[in-house]
């Protein structure tokens, strides 16, 4: 446009020189084969009504003026408001052409008669109109120039966003990615380049969740081992340990009540010995309780949960805690069970360790996802809180691999106290 504005500018100039000039030369030309050769003519002219200049108001380039021998005006082509059409062009644009042009010189043609001057006609080139018309010339160039920009513009814009359309799947796909949803997938593009990009992002992604499925069901397959190794270590310590504190609890009260009678200074011995034993047999239920709730197998899922709250509101008095089990079926698979039980266990025991809580709540209900029958847990307290994405420990990622291997989902929400969400379906995958 700039380039446009200067060509015209240019050519506006030197078309505007060439048409002042050439109407200049005419009337020169008229005026002296007319007057200066018959100069009667002009004294009769000048004695009667003039020269008729107004009829002449029309030629715009020239002022025109007769002027007599005192030097006053007494004939001129001028309308007498000087205006002879509506100017258009701006003072700018005028200056600034002058200022490319030579300077504008007017033309002198003495009027005399037997020697005696009369007066004199002065014509100055005007070239305000043609400066008019070459404005009007150029702005209309360049609107016509504007408005093909504009148009090739806004074509290009839309040329460019319906190839770039598909660009936002690319990055909806990448988004649901990142969100953990590995079911995303790119539908297939027009576009080749687009296409093979979509083909690979989709192997990719089918790759991404083969290998996180495997995994998965590794660490299915090792928590299953340990669990496994829990149960047969509590049978151990309970069928062995437990049966032999038993008996030894049991000798020791018998010696206890024989040393009564016959050997008062063992007595004293007799009941340390079944204290011990007492203790020892406590303490052994505990670590039972810790590596495998024999409640869980016997009774089920609820009565255990309900158990596991009730021994930890008895270590925990200060923290006021309740549970709500609601519409939960009487079977649940092993692993279902262990791993609810466990995560429950675990948030239990963060909130003792770390939360600062006064209140803690626990949640178990039936709850269907994407079509699927589950279980939804939530564990909510009223604690200090903490920032999940910088936590390091073992209990977290325990749980939430717990929870996504059986092809669930895990989240924690923390800021005025913490709250541990967890859905379970009832068939993992
Ligand atoms: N309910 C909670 N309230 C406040 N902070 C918590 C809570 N639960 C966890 N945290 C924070 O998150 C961290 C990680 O918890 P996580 O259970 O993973 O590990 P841990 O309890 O420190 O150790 P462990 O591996 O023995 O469980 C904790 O150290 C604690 O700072
Ligand atoms: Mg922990």
């Amino acid at each position: 446009m700039f380039a446009g504005a200067f060509l015209s500018l240019n050519n506006a100039r030197q078309n505007a020189h060439a048409e002042v000039v050439s109407a200049e030369k005419l009337v020169l030309y008229l005026f002296d084969t007319a007057i200066l050769n018959n100069p009667d003519l002009a004294q009769k002219k000048l004695a009667s009504t003039g020269f008729h200049l107004q009829q002449l108001k029309h030629m715009r380039h020239l002022k025109i003026e007769l002027i007599d021998s005192t030097g006053k005006v007494i004939d001129s082509n001028q309308t007498q408001d000087g205006k002879t059409f509506q100017n258009e062009a701006p003072a700018w644009f005028e200056r600034l052409l002058n200022q490319l042009t030579s300077k504008w010189e007017p033309s002198v043609r003495k009027l005399e008669y037997h020697d005696v001057t009369l007066g004199e006609i002065v014509i100055t080139p005007d070239p305000t109109y043609e400066y008019a018309e070459k404005w009007k010339q150029i702005t209309d160039l360049l609107s016509l120039v504007l408005v093909f920009f504009v148009l090739v513009n806004l074509m290009v814009m839309w040329a460019v966003s319906q190839a770039l359309k598909p660009t936002a799947k690319i990055l909806d796909a990448l988004n649901e990615l990142e969100n953990g949803n590995l079911a995303a997938r790119l539908p297939a593009f027009k576009l080749p380049e687009l296409s093979r990009i979509g083909e690979k992002f989709n192997r990719m992604v089918e790759k991404l969740q083969l290998s996180v499925l495997q995994n998965h069901k590794l660490t299915q397959q090792l928590i299953t081992l340990q669990e496994e190794e829990r149960k047969n270590l509590a049978r151990e310590l309970h069928d062995e340990f437990g049966q032999c504190l038993t008996a030894i609890n049991t000798d020791a009260s018998v010696i206890s009540k024989v040393a009564d009678k016959k050997y008062p200074e063992l007595k004293e011995s007799a009941l340390a010995i079944s204290q011990l034993s007492r203790h020892l047999i406590e303490m052994v239920s505990g670590l039972l309780q810790q590596l495998r709730p024999g409640i869980l197998d016997e009774l089920g899922l609820v009565p255990a949960l309900l158990d596991l709250v009730d021994a930890w509101k008895m270590r925990h008095k200060n923290i006021q805690c309740d549970i709500k089990v609601s519409s939960v079926k009487e079977y649940l698979s092993e692993a279902i069970s262990i791993a609810i039980y466990r995560l429950i266990q675990e948030s239990l025991t963060n909130v003792a360790r770390h939360a600062e809580a006064s209140k803690v709540h626990i949640e178990v209900f039936s709850l269907s996802q994407l079509g699927k029958e589950g279980l939804q847990i939530l564990v909510k307290d009223n604690g200090k809180g903490f920032n999940p994405a910088s936590a390091g420990g073992f209990g977290l990622p325990g749980m939430r691999e717990r929870v996504e291997g059986l092809g669930g989902s895990f989240s924690i929400k923390s800021d005025n106290g913490t709250e541990i969400q967890a859905w379970i379906p009832n068939k993992p995958y």
